[in-house]
């Protein structure tokens, strides 16, 4: 469920009109609903009642400031992956004890401005990375809490491009070599151990993959205990996948998810980690477009419109569909027509849909992208030096504009040219 819906013949961001929004800023924008990202953060949090948690939102999926000060005020921890993640998560208010640093390269001046602004642990994903990290806290008198990130070598069932659990993927240690690195890490003086980390992959729609990776993380939470060693923690990723298609995908709810956690895990005692991103921001999120022109090709009409593919990357990256919606509810029993769906950048890869059935529409017309909350303003580029598109948040009767769209002169002004040229 989310606060996107028509009334009174208009779509609605809460209670706010699009056209109001359109009307201030101009289009295209992104537009966020704070109460669907705090039912989003709840679910999560309600689904894990009862055992001790911590939901850690995956700023990666969007991490505007406001998006984050909400989290940070509902009591969530916070996912980061790069220094500049860690630094937006302290501007947001995050406690350093909240914050965990995942990722496959940190680099010693990540890994030193974390400990010295505070940290709840590191995944670490490689031997390698693991001295590093010693010997940077080893330097600064301090002693890193970690996590090991395993790779189960689970199939997680979802594009390619964004699976991370198999053995062939870059990420973690196999799960075979788990116990000597864990041997060799609790002998280090600069870390300390605190439990384990898995992550498979993201949009997964299928509880299956994350039961078969957590039994196997069970399996190795209580061989490592064999071991001696103390696992408290148990990170468990995110990845829990949303209706992109509304009409035909019905993934697992967070309560599904929650329970099918504490019926593997529960019997260890552990306290659990999760780091969802998508769920909670992505359909939290819309993007607001005008159509610019109706072309009728050759057999083919395109819609052409004010938005493209380096404002919302997914569809030409990933094949990725998004549900596209008229602005003004269409009436009961209209017309379908087909478009392709298409932006305005230089390449044939700027199509957001292929033959997509929409009501009849017209330049001047505004549609929506919905579930563009995570994952859209992120990997946003300035290709064909477009501005990046504002960001509006909507709270019940208010909307804010949480990040301006720049100006032309702005963008141009960030390039400098050699004295000597
Ligand atoms: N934790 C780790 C270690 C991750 O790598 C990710 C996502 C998450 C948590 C959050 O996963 P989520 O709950 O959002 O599925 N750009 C792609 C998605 C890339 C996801 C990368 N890692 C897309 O647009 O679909």
């Amino acid at each position: 469920m989310d606060h996107f819906l028509y009334r009174d013949g208009v779509l609605h961001a809460e209670d706010v009109p699009v056209p109001r929004i359109a009307a201030a800023v101009g289009t295209p924008f992104y537009c966020y609903s704070a109460a669907t990202l705090t039912r989003h953060f709840r679910l999560f949090d309600e689904a894990l009642a009862g055992t001790d948690h911590l939901v850690c939102y995956a700023m990666k999926a969007n991490s505007n400031q406001a998006v984050l000060r909400l989290m940070a005020g509902l009591g969530a921890g916070v996912d980061v992956v790069s220094g500049g993640e860690y630094a937006r998560a302290i501007a947001a208010g995050f406690p350093g004890d909240r914050i965990v640093f995942s990722g496959v390269g940190k680099t010693r001046a990540e890994m030193r401005a974390a400990l010295q602004g505070g940290i709840r642990q590191f995944n670490l994903e490689s031997e390698p990375e693991m001295h590093v990290l010693n010997e940077v806290a080893q330097s600064l008198g301090m002693v890193a809490p970690v996590t090991v990130r395993v790779n189960p070598d689970v199939d997680a069932r979802t594009h390619e491009k964004i699976a991370t659990g198999k053995a062939e993927n870059k990420f973690g240690i196999p799960i075979a070599r788990a116990r000597a690195v864990f041997a060799e890490a609790a002998a280090l003086p600069g870390l300390k151990v605190v439990g384990i980390d898995v992550h498979i992959g993201s949009q997964l729609t299928d509880l299956d993959p994350f039961r078969q990776a957590y039994r196997k993380v069970a399996g190795l939470a209580e061989a490592l205990r064999a071991d001696g060693h103390r696992i408290d923690r148990l990170d468990l990723g995110g990845g829990l996948g949303i209706p992109y298609e509304r009409a035909n995908t019905a993934p697992p709810l967070p309560l599904d998810y929650g329970a099918m956690i504490k019926q593997e895990l529960g019997e260890l005692g552990c306290e659990i980690e999760i780091e969802p991103g998508r769920l909670i921001a992505g359909n939290a999120g819309i993007l607001v477009s005008e159509v610019i022109y109706v072309k009728n090709g050759e057999g083919r009409d395109f819609a052409i419109l004010d938005a493209a593919m380096n404002d919302l990357l997914r569809p030409a990256m990933y094949g990725a569909y998004h549900d596209i919606v008229p602005v003004a509810e269409p009436g009961p029993g209209i017309d379908r027509h087909r478009y392709d769906v298409v932006g305005p950048v230089c390449e044939t890869g700027d199509t957001f849909a292929r033959q997509r059935d929409l009501p009849p529409l017209a330049a001047g017309d505004l549609v929506a992208f919905r579930s563009a909350g995570a994952y859209g303003a992120v990997m946003a580029s300035e290709y064909n030096t477009r501005p990046l598109i504002p960001e509006i948040m909507v709270k019940d009767d208010q909307f804010a504009v949480i990040r301006p769209r720049p100006s032309f002169d702005e963008i141009i002004n960030r390039d400098t040219i050699p004295r000597w040229l």
